[in-house]
């Protein structure tokens, strides 16, 4: 107590403040995880991590790449006369093979609809940095960007930790899949004007991020016509660009504005390799935009959070090789529409149902009907069951802003085939529980009330010590260990 008042008047209120966004249920599920994690023969009880968005499906041909291409790893036999090149000081442009590599890159993932221009490659620290880069290019303190929810998680911390920034929350419903409509645009726009808010853009996730879904041509087309009435900005994140599994297929913002007459100088791409290609801990974020003052200026900023030139040497090779790339986004999408398969399908045997989607790592999985009550307090009670006696860790709809309570994020491609199996098994167990224990006539219509009375009464049901917001933070150093997947990651 001592040791935090003493700083709290020795740091800075960056330091201090807590728009790091720590204290959500979000990162309270990571720390349940922490504590018990799952391991099929040392601790089969622990729980299972499906709050991480990582593309754990095709690192057998990332290896099988690595290991032909000896060269392309200047830390090897083959690539170390290269070594001094490229361990030596570098221009923060980039290497210039890298951002040939990458705009080429992000064009083939567009459909080879668009050509990006290496020249607007500007690198970053994963689409983490990238984004706060975008917003300290754009906003200053106070001000505010539009952002439909549900929405990422990390963009509380990312978007307005350091900046300053405001958040206004764009209310999309499940009612029309949770699209993003005009009407709805304008009321968050509206209120914000209201509440003498300066509003700078709108900021959105395509493919989206808890969703899964993609944006249809129609709404991104009136997305930019909003942006560009308002002379207000547009950032898609398109980090799952690469990561969608089956039609309607991924468009990219740079190419709805080849053929609209709007102000290009107001469209800002984030992309980055963390999910696409797997890679979440080389952090390479890019930021790219059609407006040159901004390029100017992330380029200046990148300095805090250049890519490492190994990385860009070995990534530049990597992503030249046509052939290694077209093969790996197929079998990626193949096998992601796989998993996708068993586990919606697994669950709609049990009748839970999940929104309709395409991308992502991630579905957004509907237990509205399993809800005691139909409130935020409802959601986490559902909540603290599955993570401490289904020993799932889904993450819950409010720590993404979603309005309307009962709907989880459930990341599916960050285990192996025998963990989605105890996983699905453990849903089954659940929801069977529920049912037989209910009378007879409750059967066909509310076994789930019944299935949740009975399990909030349990004893083991809710440890209030894991939920403690003054709990360490999931990333505090003085909590984990250097090994912990806490540590390692943040999705
Ligand atoms: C939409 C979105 N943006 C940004 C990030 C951060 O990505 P990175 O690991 O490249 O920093 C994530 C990670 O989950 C994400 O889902």
């Amino acid at each position: 107590m001592e040791f935090t008042r003493k700083n709290g008047q020795l740091l800075s209120r960056i330091a201090t403040n807590d728009r790091h966004g720590e204290n959500s249920p979000y990162f309270d599920g990571w720390k349940a995880y922490n504590k018990d994690p799952f391991h099929p023969a040392q601790n089969p009880d622990g729980v299972i991590q499906m709050g991480l968005a990582e593309n754990q499906l095709c690192f057998d041909l990332i290896k099988k790449w690595i290991l032909e291409n000896p060269d392309a790893s200047i830390c090897t036999a083959e690539g170390v006369d290269k070594f001094k090149d490229i361990a030596i000081y570098q221009d923060y442009h980039g290497l210039k093979e890298f951002r040939e590599a990458v705009a080429k890159f992000m064009g083939r993932v567009g459909g080879n609809r668009v050509t990006f221009d290496p020249n607007r490659i500007v690198m970053s620290g994963g689409a983490t940095g990238a984004n706060e880069t975008v917003v300290f290019c754009l906003a200053n303190p106070g001000d505010a960007f539009l952002v439909p929810s549900p929405y990422y998680a990390g963009f509380a911390r990312d978007l307005r930790w350091r900046t300053g920034l405001e958040i206004v929350p764009v209310d999309c419903k499940s009612s029309n899949n949770f699209r993003i409509t005009r009407a709805a645009l304008e009321e968050a726009y509206e209120k914000a004007q209201r509440s003498n808010i300066n509003v700078k853009g709108v900021i959105l996730t395509n493919p989206s991020n808890p969703l899964g879904t993609i944006l249809d041509r129609e709404t991104m087309r009136s997305l930019v016509s909003f942006v560009d009435e308002k002379n207000i900005h547009l950032v898609c994140d398109e980090i799952y660009a690469a990561t969608v599994f089956s039609s309607p297929r991924f468009i990219s913002i740079a190419e709805i504005i080849q053929d609209m007459d709007c102000n290009r100088d107001l469209i800002h791409i984030v992309y980055s390799l963390s999910k696409d290609m797997g890679f979440p801990g080389f952090r390479v974020g890019i930021v790219y935009s059609f407006n040159d003052a901004v390029v100017h200026c992330a380029r200046k900023m990148s300095s805090f959070g250049l890519v490492s030139s190994q990385t860009q040497y070995l990534l530049a090779s990597m992503l030249s090789d046509e052939e290694f790339v077209g093969n790996f986004l197929r079998e990626s999408s193949k096998r992601l529409a796989r998993r996708h398969c068993v586990f919606t399908k697994g669950l709609e045997q049990v009748g839970i149902s999940c929104l309709k989607s395409n991308g992502g790592l991630f579905f957004w999985m509907d237990m509205r009907p399993l809800l005691k009550e139909q409130t935020v307090q409802g959601e986490l009670e559902l909540w603290r069951v599955i993570i401490s006696e289904v020993k799932l860790n889904v993450s819950p709809g409010s720590s993404f802003q979603c309005s309307e309570p009962g709907w989880f994020r459930v990341c599916f491609a960050n285990m192996d085939d025998e963990t989605v199996a105890v996983a699905l098994e453990r849903i089954r167990a659940f929801v069977l529980k529920g049912k037989e224990e209910d009378t007879p006539d409750q059967k066909s219509k509310r076994w789930h009330k019944k299935s949740l009375r009975l399990s909030f009464s349990s004893s083991r049901l809710y440890d209030e010590s894991l939920m403690s917001p003054r709990m360490l933070s999931p990333h505090s150093p003085l909590m984990l260990s250097p090994h912990s997947p806490l540590v390692r990651a943040r999705t």
